[in-house]
């Protein structure tokens, strides 16, 4: 393997997704370590959306359109990369994009995987693994990040918690996950695109607690002065009350990893995070206070 080609000082990095709720974060990030940011976007009217985090450029391209990658790989150093979820062909997404990447010489790859790619339960997990397989056969300098359960997706609940006063999730109050702040996987995807220290590396990257939902309530209760009550809806309520954008075969995947939480919860370790930010990583408390903070003003 060669050795990792120091950095140059104000990389172009190609953000997928970058008008999404995830690679979005991934953008200020970048800027903020000095980082030019190219975002590849589907929709021309979402490109006030991308310069508003920081992009400079903008890529008009789809991942299911390779000469539109090709265009947009054009003098780019590094990418940022997410698959979009629980698509059935989000693997071949990624390899093809690792393919053009290689082809058009970039320098250093980022691939936001998930924690436990090699749970043969979760497809949605098993479809990383050509990605990341397609990455050590690339020579690319690549970093390889496993992240957990977004403390984000929180965010999408949060109405009805301030409606309702309950938060519920489709497996039981009782069942433990392990979570992460995707600011801190975004501070991780920037360092690693704009410095050395991460290259090759594959890291598991979580959150301190592992909660259940009885305890996430309870600090949403302490956060917004009253009572929030943790609650198990089945599954096809929640979904329907929570508005996802998926049609029935990425509702049934979801439904599969609830499933799976509900049997054996989903663990995780904070080690890896803690030891590359240099500080403990972000708590589920300070987000929940965060939003409890944001529905006051
Ligand atoms: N949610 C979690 O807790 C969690 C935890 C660990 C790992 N993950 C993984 O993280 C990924 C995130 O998924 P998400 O979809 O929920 O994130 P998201 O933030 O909604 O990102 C999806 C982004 O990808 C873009 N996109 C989708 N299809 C595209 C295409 N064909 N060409 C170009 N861009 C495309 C979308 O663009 P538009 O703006 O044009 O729609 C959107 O901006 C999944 O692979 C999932 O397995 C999730």
């Amino acid at each position: 393997m060669s050795q990792a080609t120091p950095t140059r000082p104000s990389p172009t990095v190609l953000v997928v997704g970058a008008t999404g709720r995830f690679a979005g974060l991934v953008v200020p990030a970048l800027v903020e370590r000095g980082a030019r940011v190219r975002a590849l976007i589907r929709n021309p009217e979402r490109a006030s959306s991308a310069r508003h985090r920081g992009a400079s450029e903008i890529a008009i391209g789809d991942l299911r359109d390779r000469p539109s990658l090709v265009r947009a790989m054009e003098g780019i150093d590094g990418v940022f990369h997410i698959g979009p979820a629980f698509v059935p062909d989000e693997a071949e997404l990624g390899v093809t994009l690792v393919e053009v990447a290689k082809q058009a010489g970039v320098r250093k790859f980022v691939f936001s995987s998930v924690i436990q790619p090699t749970n043969t339960q979760l497809p949605n997990h098993t479809a990383k693994i050509p990605v990341e397989t397609a990455l050590f056969r690339s020579g690319m300098e690549y970093t390889i990040l496993q992240p957990a359960n977004f403390f984000q997706n929180i965010e999408g609940a949060w109405r009805t918690v301030m409606t309702d006063g309950t938060f519920g999730e489709p497996f039981p109050v009782t069942s433990r996950v392990t979570r992460v702040d995707y600011r801190d996987v975004a501070e991780v995807a920037a360092l690693a695109l704009t410095d050395d220290r991460l290259a090759y590396g594959t890291f598991e990257l979580c959150a301190t607690e592992k909660l259940n939902r009885k305890e996430i309530a309870t600090l949403m209760s302490q956060a917004l002065g009253r009572r929030i009550e943790a609650t198990a809806p089945d599954f096809e309520t929640w979904a329907e009350r929570a508005a996802l954008p998926y049609d029935r075969e990425q509702q049934r995947l979801l439904a599969n990893v609830h499933a799976h939480y509900a049997d054996h919860g989903s663990g995780g370790n904070d080690l890896v995070l803690r030891s590359i930010l240099g500080r403990p990583p972000r708590s589920l408390k300070a987000y929940i206070q965060e939003l409890a903070q944001r529905a006051d003003t």
